[in-house]
């Protein structure tokens, strides 16, 4: 009996050296309720993000039901201190600004520079640019009163300091660059032809510049899984689409460039030419042919190592699967199918996101069938096949998305998600699953 109960012990210690990630404390909140009809307007996968730390706060970004009642939304933000204690969310919504357009394309981004101005950009679909930046460093001088005076402008349709073109514009995108400046992205054009241009925000100057176009389509538009910033290198991988017609998403892309944007390599290390087009030389990684249930605008994420992630599913196999892209550091592209015990993605349904911390990939998988978000961790020293199931959070109609500042800074993996349900019942929430990796 104590030999097998110590080899039971050694065992399971070997196992959780082996998967070296589990989960120590899970709390959520509530932070509102979802708005009104079918239509998602919070917790979509292209958001990037709603939900952010800086410092020693984290803040969310969602609608929420305008006084005027159905189709009538403001823009809220949130902000609660997490560090060192978790304190509860403070909220306000921007009154001056009725979102009205049901779409699914016209979320919330949310950006905030080296300097604590909080940056908005909101309700697009091929229009102009729609931005609002707090009139002040905010994330750093926290005010004690949390309300929209801190925001004294109204929306704008340019990015103040930088050149146009402002629209016809959709996914907007902010990414932090380590030095505190903030880079904007975002295509000009429709679904199935357009172009993806990159802006930068000074914090010391305060201003924007165009870095300018980066990715020009041929008659067809690149969705991007993520716009990154790790360690230096800025990493987009996509896949192009010819149509408004998801079936005709077709292969996978990557590019880095390490000078933030203003010049790009291909994953082999040879320079490219800006803007780079479906057929720049050594951009294409993967070929994956039109009609294989390639849904755009999944997931990536880079780790402080120079390893690339991202997540993208297909059915090129005959069944469609999460596939994990990993790109080494040393430029070496695998695609692998991961192995997680859920529903086989129906088309089209919810996307998923991944998230790195140290050696440890976290891949956030809704399972639609069943109305859940799974949670699996899995490890570089198990060739990120070691997938292990962290958490499942119930009664889940949405794409999860992640803070990944504060994943980075505090290993508190936080979820922004959607509920399923009625209106009413059904609640924009925040998961926090404290990671021991
Ligand atoms: C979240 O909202 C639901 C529905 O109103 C309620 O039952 C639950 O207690 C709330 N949870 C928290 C943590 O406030
Ligand atoms: C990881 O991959 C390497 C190279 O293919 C192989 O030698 C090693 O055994 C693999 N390790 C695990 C834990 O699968």
């Amino acid at each position: 009996m104590a030999f097998i109960l110590s080899l039971l012990v050694s065992f399971s210690a070997l196992f959780s050296l082996v998967h070296g990630i589990s989960i120590t404390g899970t709390s959520y909140t509530n932070i509102s309720n979802d708005p009104e009809g079918s239509v998602h307007l919070n917790a979509l996968s292209f958001q990037q993000s709603p939900l952010t730390t800086f410092g020693d706060y984290q803040y969310v970004a969602y609608y929420a039901t305008a006084p005027a009642g159905y189709g009538h939304h403001y823009v809220n933000l949130g902000r609660r201190r997490v560090t060192p204690s978790v304190s509860a969310w403070e909220t306000f919504a921007f009154t001056d600004y009725e979102q009205k357009t049901l779409d699914e394309h016209n979320t919330i981004s949310m950006g905030i520079s080296g300097d604590g101005k909080i940056h908005l950009s909101f309700d697009h679909h091929d229009v102009p640019l729609n931005y609002r930046v707090s009139s002040t460093g905010v994330a750093k001088t926290l005010p004690s009163a949390w309300t929209q005076a801190s925001f004294g402008g109204a929306v704008q349709h340019s990015l103040p300091g930088s050149t146009g073109p402002w629209t016809p514009l959709t996914y907007p995108r902010f990414e932090r660059l380590a030095g505190g400046d903030l880079l904007m992205e975002f295509r000009i054009g429709q679904s199935g032809a357009g172009d993806s241009y990159i802006h930068r925000y000074s914090a010391s100057s305060g201003s924007w510049t165009a870095v300018g176009k980066y990715l020009q389509g041929q008659d067809n538009n690149a969705y991007i899984n993520g716009f990154t910033s790790e360690a230096g290198k800025l990493y987009v991988s996509w896949t192009v689409r010819e149509t408004p017609d998801a079936a005709t998403n077709h292969d996978f892309y990557f590019a880095v460039s390490e000078d933030d944007g203003k010049t790009w390599k291909n994953s082999g290390g040879a320079a490219v030419a800006k803007p780079i087009t479906p057929s720049t030389s050594g951009i294409k990684v993967f070929t994956i042919p039109q009609n294989s249930e390639i849904m755009n605008q999944e997931a990536q994420c880079a780790d402080a190592k120079g390893r690339f992630h991202a997540l993208m599913r297909d059915k090129s196999s005959g069944t469609a699967k999460w596939y994990h892209y990993l790109r080494t550091s040393d430029g070496k592209f695998t695609k692998t199918a991961i192995n997680v015990a859920v529903s086989t993605p129906p088309y089209l349904q919810y996307r998923g996101k991944l998230a790195a911390v140290g050696d440890t990939l976290v891949a956030i998988i809704p399972d639609a069938p069943k109305n859940v978000v799974t949670i699996w961790g899995a490890t570089a020293s198990g060739n990120y096949s070691d997938w292990k199931s962290l958490a499942t959070i119930a009664n889940m109609a949405g794409e999860p998305l992640v803070d990944e500042e504060r994943l980075k800074d505090s290993g508190v993996l936080s979820v922004f998600v959607r509920q399923g349900g009625a209106y009413g019942e059904r609640k924009v929430q925040v998961w926090d699953y404290m990671l021991a990796v």
